[in-house]
């Protein structure tokens, strides 16, 4: 990580499991999906409406964070989840939630960023997401691993501080 960047995510995935970053998750968004985003609880259940999921549903989701979300997703919809994410705690507690809950055979975790060329088939998924990934992701990116039937959505925001 350059000198200059601020560590925003090593701690909170590497520490997931802590009491007291599950009472700021808690307080901060009232129910604990291990966000880290700017994403709201309505947009959260809104968004397997939005990419129509259904139990058949191969799902990629870019920028995973903690993949609690992606667990959530798989567990109310009976799909296929895999998620993705460039920093590597993320990726060991993901794993780790997904073992525990026994949901290893649907929904695994895999690092990698994904600015870059990803490691999928053409057409390996129904649907792709992400929310609030720093880097700007559009549909272009993930189009060829898209069927063509299938949907995109992306959450994203745009924050200005003025720290002066
Ligand atoms: C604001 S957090 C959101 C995490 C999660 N989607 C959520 O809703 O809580 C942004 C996430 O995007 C990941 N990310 C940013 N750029 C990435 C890239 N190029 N490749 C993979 N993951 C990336 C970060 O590591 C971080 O986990």
């Amino acid at each position: 990580m350059p000198d200059n960047e601020v560590d925003l995510y090593h701690s909170s995935y590497g520490n997931y499991e802590l009491d007291v970053y599950r009472r700021v998750r808690l307080a901060t968004y009232g129910e604990d999906l291990g966000q880290t985003s700017w994403v709201t609880n309505d947009e959260s259940r809104e968004i397997p409406l939005l990419l129509q999921l259904t139990p058949e549903s191969s799902v990629l989701e870019i920028g995973c964070g903690s993949g609690r979300y992606a667990l959530h997703v798989a567990d109310a919809v009976g799909c296929r989840v895999l998620g993705m994410d460039v920093v590597a705690p993320a990726i060991d507690t993901a794993n780790q939630l997904s073992r525990a809950r026994n949901m290893g055979s649907r929904v695994s975790f895999q690092q990698g960023d994904v600015s870059r060329q990803l490691p999928f088939a053409e057409q390996a998924f129904e649907a792709v997401f992400a929310n609030d990934v720093r880097r700007r992701v559009g549909r272009s990116q993930h189009a060829a691993h898209l069927r063509a039937s299938g949907t995109f959505a992306a959450h994203q925001v745009a924050v200005r501080t003025s720290l002066r």
